[in-house]
């Protein structure tokens, strides 16, 4: 009954929004957020604040409305976060990457509350469902130890985004295989710093990274981005430009875990670390280097020659770059700032 009602109840507000955005569609393509809220959240206490960072977030209403800014201050804030997809226009705002660290250690091979495996997605030590969130000099981190090569269910995200239009700048995302899980939506990093060692950026994102430094911790072998087109129609990708590709290897720069798999690389400089060829097909049965797209862009460093070692992944001609290379491949010019570009 109790069911049936909330039923009805949902349908009715459906229809009164159909109603209502078609009436107001001629006059307002987009009613973005109205006013400013600031909640403060302090590990180490005091007045006014929160002391987890859920705790901040559980005190959102539901479909928020008003730009509301989580002010984290320095500190570690040990505990696993959700942002549902009820609570858009939220920013988690840090003292810096250094300093303000939201930490967990789940693994896909631990069991949830209900005596399931994780798996990788449920890992995530931040998980953001929402629209329009933004993070800001701040550190994500999963903290379970590094697997050894070959090891089973030790996926560790950091972060999972899987909200539109996310915005990034100035933060840290720390783990081993699988930190940064870009699942879905369109993203922009500026100025990140990423850790990792097998697939450490993975998903199916339409994500721009911009003057990130992508820094591999892989003991004997690994890989940066795994992304996971899956049609042609789709419009997702993974464009790295001015980027700095740091640390141990050898790392293959791509990886098709989609069968039409999109990532770029331009301006882009690589340390000594790329693996030969550079590029990984991911089964070698599926004949994905026949339907990826897998380019560089007037990359450089020594490791550059390299992420041109497969014919499936060569210099693009800057007519092939150009999508890749500027915010509107997310969009942008709708959802980001020209000076936050
Ligand atoms: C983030 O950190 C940078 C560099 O320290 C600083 O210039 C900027 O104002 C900070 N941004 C916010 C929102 O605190
Ligand atoms: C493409 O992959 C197939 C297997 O999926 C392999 O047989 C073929 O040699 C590869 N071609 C190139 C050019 O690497």
């Amino acid at each position: 009954m109790a069911f049936l009602f909330v039923h009805s109840f949902f349908f009715f507000t459906f229809f009164l929004l159909c109603f209502f955005s078609a009436a107001t569609n001629h006059l307002h393509h987009w009613v973005g957020p109205t006013g400013h809220r600031l909640i403060k959240v302090n590990v180490n206490g005091g007045s006014d604040v929160f002391l987890s960072v859920q705790a901040a977030v559980d005190s959102i209403p539901d479909y928020n409305t008003v730009n509301t800014i989580i002010r984290i201050s320095p500190g570690y804030y040990v505990e696993k976060v959700v942002v549902p997809a009820t609570k858009p226009y939220i920013t988690f705002e840090g003292g810096g990457k250094e300093t303000t660290v939201i930490e967990w250690h789940d693994r896909a091979g631990d069991r949830g509350p209900s005596g399931q495996q994780l798996r990788t997605y449920r890992t995530a030590s931040v998980t953001v469902f929402a629209n329009y969130f933004s993070a800001r000099n701040i550190s994500f981190k999963n903290t379970a130890p590094a697997p050894l090569p070959g090891m089973q269910g030790w996926q560790a995200a950091a972060f999972r985004i899987s909200g539109d239009k996310a915005y990034f700048s100035g933060c840290g995302f720390y783990g081993a295989q699988d930190t940064l899980c870009d699942d879905a939506g369109r993203h922009y990093f500026k100025e990140c710093y990423i850790e990792g060692s097998i697939d450490f950026i993975f998903g199916n994102g339409r994500s721009m990274y911009k003057d990130c430094e992508l820094h591999s911790i892989a003991t004997r072998f690994g890989s940066i981005a795994a992304q996971d087109r899956n049609s042609p129609h789709e419009k997702t990708g993974f464009a790295f430009l001015r980027c700095k590709v740091t640390g141990s290897g050898p790392i293959y720069v791509g990886r098709a875990m989609g069968q039409y798999s999109r990532i770029v690389y331009a301006y882009t400089y690589f340390d000594d670390v790329v693996a030969h060829g550079g590029w990984d097909d991911w089964d070698h049965v599926s004949n994905k280097n026949k339907t990826v797209f897998f380019g560089v862009y007037k990359c450089w460093g020594p490791g550059a020659s390299k992420v041109k070692g497969v014919s499936w992944a060569k210099e693009l001609e800057y007519k092939e770059a150009h999508p890749f290379l500027a915010k509107s491949f997310v969009n942008g010019r709708h959802w980001i700032a020209p000076s936050d570009a």
